[in-house]
């Protein structure tokens, strides 16, 4: 957390390795799946990845981008992003900070602009600073979709507990600046940066205890133990919750992935 950025996790915690990791094994098949389809190729593009946590994209959109292309991964707090050639890797505070020069062929976000209160300056920025027709791809997860985030578990007991932990998870986002639904408001936002041609698809899965979504839950609950406790949580339903998210009779659903594109015209 940072003056600028309430972001309620932390790269330099010692779990923040495993969360990325996790994060980039339940959504980089729909994110690349997104950006292989956008208007503009990414062979040979000038692509910008804002907050670019462990990196998994950035990396592959160096991949993607052949010897003529190039791709600038930015955060607040880099981790450890291993090295290729057509990948810069820079500290960088998009709230208080220009863009990298551009102008840019492809910019891509993913889970950072719903945590910043200053988001709608922020996608204002991103936009101007594309090539005429270059795009803008958001991706934010609507975390105001309440009902039935238990899909199935041991006890309706164990599903009350898991819905109240992840009330709890929730209000601690808000009062760190986070926009429940920002994620569907991101084509508005879209508009009135300028940007044209808007789409937006919707992508989750649900997810077994022992699996990447259910672990990404249960890191999420001991980096926020403190918050958690604070919050009214007993030591006794922390620990079942987090027993949950190991045990395959439970199934949650993650907030769903929204991925909207605009394009500068
Ligand atoms: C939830 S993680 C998402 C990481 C990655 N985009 C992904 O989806 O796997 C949010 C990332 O945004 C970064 N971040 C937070 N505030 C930022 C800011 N003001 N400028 C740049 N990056 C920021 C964090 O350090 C973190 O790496």
């Amino acid at each position: 957390m940072t003056a600028t950025s309430p972001y309620v996790y932390s790269n330099e915690h010692s779990r923040a390795k495993d969360h990325l990791s996790l994060l980039a094994e339940m959504l980089d098949a729909h994110s690349t799946a997104r950006l292989a389809t956008l208007r503009v190729p990414l062979r040979d593009a000038r692509c910008l990845e804002i907050g670019a946590g462990g990196g998994s994209i950035a990396r592959w959109l160096a991949d993607q981008v052949g010897p003529g292309g190039h791709v600038v991964a930015t955060d607040i707090a880099p981790v450890d992003i291993p090295a290729h050639p057509r990948l810069e890797v820079r500290t960088h505070d998009v709230v208080s900070e220009e863009v990298p020069a551009g102008p840019w062929d492809v910019i891509h976000t993913r889970l950072v602009l719903m945590h910043l209160p200053q988001r709608r300056d922020v996608l204002r920025k991103l936009a101007g600073s594309l090539r005429p027709g270059g795009v803008l791809l958001v991706e934010d997860m609507d975390m105001s979709w309440r009902d039935g985030r238990s899909m199935r578990a041991p006890t309706p007991e164990d599903a009350v507990r898991y819905e109240r932990h992840h009330d709890m998870v929730i209000r601690i986002f808000e009062q760190a600046g986070v926009e429940l639904a920002w994620a569907s408001r991101v084509p508005q936002a879209m508009e009135d940066a300028g940007l044209v041609d808007v789409t937006s698809s919707i992508r989750g899965d649900g997810w077994p205890g022992g699996t990447a979504g259910a672990l990404f839950i249960y890191g999420g609950s001991i980096q926020l133990d403190d918050k958690l406790r604070q919050a009214g949580a007993t030591p006794q339903e922390l620990d079942r919750v987090r027993e949950l998210m190991h045990d395959p009779r439970m199934m949650i659903r993650m907030s769903p992935l929204m991925q909207t594109a605009g394009y500068r015209p």
